[in-house]
């Protein structure tokens, strides 16, 4: 049983952080996410940035044309990030949203998780992945970055091997491939990732 791990409570942390500095700021579109529309030839449609955070992927998705959902627990974060895709001229819907008790309703073509699914405690991620799959159209996919059991640092996220992924999501979903890569962010050296591409049954 994976030990219980400690979080920020996230509200406050966005209300008195910079995202700027926040380990997991990056502001240009994460590659591993670039290189997996391009290799499934996704360039347009709906797709929902969960667990936007600074809304940097949500913003990067809406400047190559998707129609861009973005969530966060955070009341915050996304009123922050609403604000910076105004100043740019991106049409993003920002919504406060807990993923585990979700209002959401439409259905998305793609969702990009990048860094939600870590902070999930290990008894809620059969129901993450139930309300994952209901919010997903068949043929679609999630697109899933969480850290690797690889990465050694003290503190942070869960990780996860390759079988943790596999057994966790093949119920609803096909696995079409799950990479060893990092956490673009601010760290230094970047954390151990793992890149996930899960595409549920059409
Ligand atoms: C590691 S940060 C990643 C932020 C963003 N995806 C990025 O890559 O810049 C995790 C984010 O998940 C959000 N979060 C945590 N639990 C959540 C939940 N139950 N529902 C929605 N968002 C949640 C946090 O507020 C935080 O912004």
């Amino acid at each position: 049983m994976a030990k219980i791990r400690e979080f920020p409570d996230w509200e406050k942390y966005y209300r008195e952080e910079k995202v700027e500095s926040m380990p997991w700021y990056h502001p240009a579109i994460d590659p591993d996410l670039e290189g997996a529309l391009k290799r499934h030839k996704i360039r347009d449609g709906f797709a929902l940035d969960l667990g936007t955070g600074p809304g940097t992927q949500a913003l990067a998705l809406a400047a190559r044309g998707f129609n861009v959902t973005a969530t966060d627990i955070s009341e915050t974060s996304v009123k922050n990030a609403l604000k910076k895709a105004k100043k740019r001229g991106l049409d993003v819907e920002f919504r406060r949203d807990d993923i585990l008790e979700t209002k959401l309703e439409k259905e998305y073509d793609f969702i990009f998780d990048r860094g939600c699914f870590h902070v999930i405690a290990p008894g809620k991620r059969k129901d993450y992945v139930g309300i994952i799959d209901g919010l997903i159209k068949p043929g679609g996919y999630l697109f899933l970055k969480c850290f690797s059991h690889l990465e050694k640092m003290k503190g942070g996220p869960y990780r996860f091997t390759q079988d943790e992924i596999k057994r966790l999501f093949r119920t609803r979903f096909k696995i079409l491939s799950i990479e060893q890569t990092v956490y673009h962010g601010t760290l230094s050296p970047l954390p151990k990732a793992l890149f996930c591409v899960l595409k549920k049954p059409g």
